[in-house]
């Protein structure tokens, strides 16, 4: 079955809970686990057997970091991989029908939708399975894991029939306890879920053509997968979830960015055990599952572990190579990414007004995405380690 995959990377105005990082580098390119956050996404689908392109999706201008990114991510996962950007921030539902002839372009009969900020075991092939079991071919799966009655606030809530798995009930951020069952920003579509994002389009076209002070065409663009579609799509025998006990949790601010990350050097001793730091006779002491930046220079008597900062980076007599910017890459070869103009052809759905596509995908030039984070400054460590922890934790 041909798949593809959308990956949500939001803009420059989203992730304010992750400044000052993000002033510094954009966050779907921060460092996690040694890598930028989105490469593990990027890892995951390019795993899946059928998938055959994934589109980031997002309002960032067009940028030389993501290019390059890009490019190298084309290269080592061999698969294509664009930029498609939103002409405005359209909400997490709003740029994919936007670019729905972009996503179903080839044959696609499904496709995941993965939130940037999230840091998973990405589950992707068990979410294929499950909705071969749940549902009809038109169904839709949510990723799903349990939190504890206070965290869960946090989130959007699913309530699920405890034999079927449908989602009976789904409400984003509630103010008081609805289900411990929590939405993980990953998604199984079909093609289908453009007819249900195109019935909240035209509600809010037809809302907006009431108010007489609104610009209509383009606030009715905005739509939120959360709220505006699953909220409608609960109890109406489509909308499914799968829960996971994989590791899971968002990354939302500095702080969890190391949690984040020491999830990811966790499951490294298992997928990748190359990216782990060894100890060597006259090297620094590594202590558990540590991420060292080939270009770092590490004094031999530094110790470096997960303990006792419950850390994954090095910490003490780090020599920055580079300070800021932290992407600050490898790149050779200067190759610039080849800038094309897509056009989106319509298809007979709802119409929308649509913006000329604009992705861009690099070619040429080399580049790898885990050789190209230069060592972390010391200000930015001061400000890892003093941000306050409080993060998804299983009940
Ligand atoms: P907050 O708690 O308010 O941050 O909400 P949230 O945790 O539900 O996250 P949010 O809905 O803001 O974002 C979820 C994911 O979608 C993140 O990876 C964002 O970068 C991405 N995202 C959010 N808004 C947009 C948008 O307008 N366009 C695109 N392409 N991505 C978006």
């Amino acid at each position: 079955m041909p798949l593809k995959a959308v990956i949500l990377i939001g803009g420059p105005q989203k992730g304010t809970r992750f400044r000052p990082l993000s002033f510094e580098v954009p966050k779907p390119l921060f460092p996690v686990a040694g890598v930028p956050m989105v490469q593990h996404h990027i890892e995951a689908c390019a795993k899946v057997p059928g998938l055959k392109e994934i589109l980031l999706m997002g309002f960032y201008q067009p940028n030389e970091a993501l290019s390059r990114f890009l490019v190298s991510a084309q290269q080592e996962f061999k698969i294509p991989i664009r930029y498609l950007q939103e002409y405005a921030a359209l909400g997490t539902g709003g740029g994919i029908y936007h670019f729905r002839d972009q996503i179903l372009a080839g044959g696609a009969e499904a496709f995941f939708v993965l939130n940037a900020d999230v840091c998973s075991e990405f589950p992707l092939q068990e979410m294929l399975e499950f909705r071969q079991q749940h549902g009809d071919v038109h169904s839709f799966v949510i990723l799903g894991t349990t939190a504890n009655r206070t965290q869960a606030l946090n989130y959007g809530c699913i309530v699920a029939n405890a034999d079927t798995q449908e989602v009976q009930h789904y409400v984003e951020k509630p103010s008081t306890f609805v289900s411990e069952i929590i939405n993980c920003g990953i998604y199984l579509f079909t093609p289908a879920i453009f007819q249900h994002i195109g019935e909240v389009f035209q509600r809010n076209q037809q809302e907006l053509a009431l108010e007489e002070s609104s610009n209509g065409w383009q606030r009715a663009e905005v739509i939120r997968l959360e709220q505006d579609v699953f909220t409608a799509l609960a109890g109406r025998g489509k909308l499914y979830v799968y829960k996971t006990d994989g590791f899971w949790s968002q990354i939302k601010s500095a702080g969890s960015a190391i949690y984040a990350s020491r999830l990811y050097l966790n499951q490294y001793s298992k997928s990748h055990p190359e990216r782990l730091a060894q100890n060597k006779p006259g090297g620094p002491v590594i202590r558990g599952n540590v991420y060292i930046h080939p270009t770092a220079s590490i004094d031999s008597t530094a110790v470096g572990g997960s303990s006792p900062l419950h850390s994954p980076l090095l910490h003490s007599r780090i020599t920055p190579v580079s300070s800021i910017p932290l992407w600050a890459g490898t790149a050779q070869s200067g190759a610039g990414p080849g800038l094309k103009e897509h056009r989106a052809t319509p298809t007979p759905m709802i119409p929308m007004p649509r913006s000329t596509a604009r992705p861009f995908s690099g070619m040429g030039a080399s580049h790898h995405p885990s050789q190209s984070w230069a060592a972390v400054s010391p200000s930015l460590l001061r400000l890892l380690f003093s941000t306050p922890s409080s993060f998804l934790t299983r009940s």
